[in-house]
């Protein structure tokens, strides 16, 4: 009989488990020549039980660390009593989040998936139906902008504004157009009566850690209502938390009539929400869209654990104050050796761009225990995990201090 069983792969090298999967997994990924198998906090292990400081999460997932204990209690228990039954019942655990997102946000009801990439697929059909349904079919064009990222379906890759993740997959769905970020002019040339939605991300997480300005949020909001066309936000990086606030948008006071979210929403359970107010989220009916294990027992009661600790008095405060402390820590170094643009981004998503060698960085950083990554091939990335405290924190900045003056 070929292959592993669960009790088999105990004790193989990563050496062992590389070789076996890219034998047998589907070569999608440039993957790095390590297997993460256990968590704890802001700590990961390899295979060979070497300790990394994980400052990436997951992408942005494992928000509350690694194995948080409400979040390992929450799915222990809602394991033990049923893990999926499907929407053709009503799941308590999920009314439960619906509720709890739904009164501390903007929205009026909630739409359960499993990723980032389907929050943004259900944001564009329900965009599309109030559109239509409202103005008439010539109503369905979608804004999004330059350097976005949306996800990886045929429709979230066409809504992603950069052509090396559509090369291959033509032809698109249609009505798809691009503006840049932060240049109001540009986004004016684009929105007309035939735009159903204008997608923007408050920060750009895969195209640099890009923050939209005030200026350019309030600017689409105004060109959104003067056009009736609905403006989108997707939180599915820059949401629940990250950003020190529970979505982005707070930071800005402008509010989107959609918002997109996964990633930390389920702590490391695959989840992913799209929210709407009552006046957009009508123009859905039962039949329009759907999803069988979208908002199951076991991703909700993930769910609801990570909105628990997240909501409890002073979280919030807590990621501004240490996300600030690692902030400055990052702007010091960027100083010190002289790397040029500065550091940015909000909270705990932060870019820092270094001219040159990005990828070597990551690399070295990597070697000597750190975790993080490099987008566009040269912003360093950091997503720490929301509770991590000083001392990691000034770890991770003494191993960037001597990766940097061995590197740069
Ligand atoms: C802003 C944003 N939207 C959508 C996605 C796609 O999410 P997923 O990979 O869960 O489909 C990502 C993933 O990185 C993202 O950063």
């Amino acid at each position: 009989m070929g292959g592993l069983n669960l009790k088999q792969l105990e004790g193989l090298s990563s050496e062992v488990i590389i070789e076996r999967g890219k034998n047998a997994v589907m070569n999608t990924y440039g993957r790095l020549p390590m297997t993460i198998v256990k968590g704890d906090g802001a700590w990961v292990w390899d295979t060979e039980e070497k300790r990394y400081l994980d400052f990436l999460t997951g992408l942005a997932v494992n928000s509350l660390g690694h194995s948080h204990p409400a979040i390992v209690r929450a799915v222990q228990e809602q394991a033990k009593e049923i893990m999926h039954t499907s929407n053709l019942y009503w799941i308590p655990n999920q009314v439960a989040l619906a509720e709890r997102l739904v009164e501390n946000s903007f929205a009026d009801k909630v739409f359960f998936c499993n990723s980032g990439a389907e929050a943004n697929e259900a944001a564009f059909k329900l965009a599309r139906k109030y559109a239509k349904k409202n103005f008439g079919a010539h109503k369905y064009e979608v804004v999004t902008l330059e350097n976005s990222f949306h996800g990886r379906t045929l429709a979230t890759l066409t809504l992603t504004g950069q052509t090396k993740y559509q090369e291959g997959f033509d032809p698109l769905p249609v009505g798809c157009s691009y503006a840049k970020l932060n240049d109001l002019e540009s986004l004016k040339a684009k929105v007309n009566i035939n735009t159903a939605a204008v997608f923007i991300e408050p920060i750009q997480g895969e195209g640099g850690v890009l923050p939209a300005s005030l200026e350019f949020l309030q600017g689409a909001r105004e060109l959104c209502d003067q056009f009736d066309a609905l403006l989108i936000f997707d939180e599915v990086q820059c949401g629940i938390g990250r950003t020190g606030k529970l979505f982005a948008y707070e930071w800005s006071g402008v509010v989107p009539d959609i918002m997109t979210l996964a990633k930390a929403l389920g702590g490391g359970v695959p989840i992913g929400a799209m929210l709407a107010t009552d006046k957009v989220a009508n123009a859905f009916q039962p039949g329009d869209h759907a999803s069988t294990f979208g908002g199951n027992p076991l991703a909700t009661a993930a769910g609801c654990a990570v909105l628990d600790v997240m909501l409890e008095d002073g979280f919030m405060a807590g990621v501004q104050e240490r996300s600030g402390y690692f902030q400055k820590g990052l702007e010091e170094l960027a100083s010190k050796y002289l790397t040029g643009d500065p550091v940015r981004g909000q909270g705990f998503i932060i870019g820092w761009p270094v001219s040159k060698l990005g990828p070597e960085i990551v690399e070295a950083c990597r070697l000597n225990g750190l975790l993080i990554n490099c987008v566009g091939g040269k912003i360093l990335r950091f997503l720490p995990p929301l509770i991590v405290e000083k001392p990691e924190m000034d770890k991770a900045l003494e191993i960037l201090d001597a990766v940097f003056s061995e590197l740069w």
